[in-house]
């Protein structure tokens, strides 16, 4: 088992600490800092202003509505834990690139050669442009709609990346045929069926029950290939002959 001080860390910079705890604490992102996968490292940025009110944000120079996070408690958090000059700095924004899984096995693989990541999650009016400017190196979105706050985006670029980290997914394989991943050739995955084998009248289809694991295998294959096709044509690389199916019912 690693020492706490050799796996790797993300630390995630916010204004509501307690948040970012109780999402990190449950479930497979809890397990995997228990089983010495990660560490995780919650910082909140209060105690980084620099006035005795503790002021993170203000209003806007040239006017305009809401509040913008202050550059300086910003900055300094940020350079209060980062350890490692190279290390990725994320800003959760909306205009950030948009999150897929490309990106997350990017994140974790600077989050493994690096050793840590961090992130900071911004405020949905913005942060000073100059907190940017200094120590922000990328900015990732989780889609194109807006949240109230960095938050929950940086929960979930946490819980994309951790999860594709080796050994936390118990069973291996799981991670790896999932939707968007190679395996399922950056489409979506097939459905699944599970015990009982009759529910409201509700079968199981009979192939699943056969025993030929190549055939059932290829009806998988050709299944998810099919809803992606049907669910997300624009994953689906357009047929070069110019001669695509497009009729939208399957
Ligand atoms: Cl990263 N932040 C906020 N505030 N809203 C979002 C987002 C991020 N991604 C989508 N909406």
């Amino acid at each position: 088992m690693s020492s706490p001080a050799d796996r790797p860390v993300v630390r995630i910079l916010t204004l509501f600490p307690d948040m970012i705890r109780a999402v990190l604490g449950t479930s497979i992102l809890g397990r995997a800092e228990k089983q010495g996968q990660v560490r995780y490292e919650v910082t909140d940025i209060r105690d980084f202003a620099v006035d005795k009110h503790r002021t993170v944000d203000d209003t806007a120079y040239g006017g305009g509505a809401g509040m913008i996070m202050m550059a300086p408690p910003i900055v300094e958090a940020v350079e209060a834990v980062r350890k490692n000059d190279e290390a990725t700095v994320i800003l959760t924004t909306p205009q950030g690139r948009l999150l897929d899984e490309d990106l997350t096995l990017d994140l974790r693989n600077e989050l493994e050669t690096v050793g840590e990541l961090i992130l900071v999650c911004g405020h949905y009016k913005g942060i000073d442009e100059r907190a940017r400017e200094l120590v922000v190196t990328r900015e990732v979105s989780i889609g194109d709609y807006v949240l109230t706050g960095g938050e929950l985006p940086a929960l979930v670029v946490t819980d994309a990346i951790v999860r594709r980290m080796e050994g936390v997914l118990h069973n291996d394989e799981s991670a790896n045929n999932d939707s968007f991943t190679d395996r399922r050739e950056g489409g979506l995955d097939c459905q699944w069926y599970t015990k009982p084998p009759e529910y409201r009248g509700l079968g199981v289809p009979a192939i699943l029950l056969s025993g030929h694991h190549a055939k059932i295998e290829q009806w998988r294959a050709a299944q998810a290939a099919e809803r992606t096709r049907i669910r997300r044509p624009d994953l689906v690389a357009p047929d070069p002959g110019g001669n695509g199916n497009d009729d939208a019912d399957g």
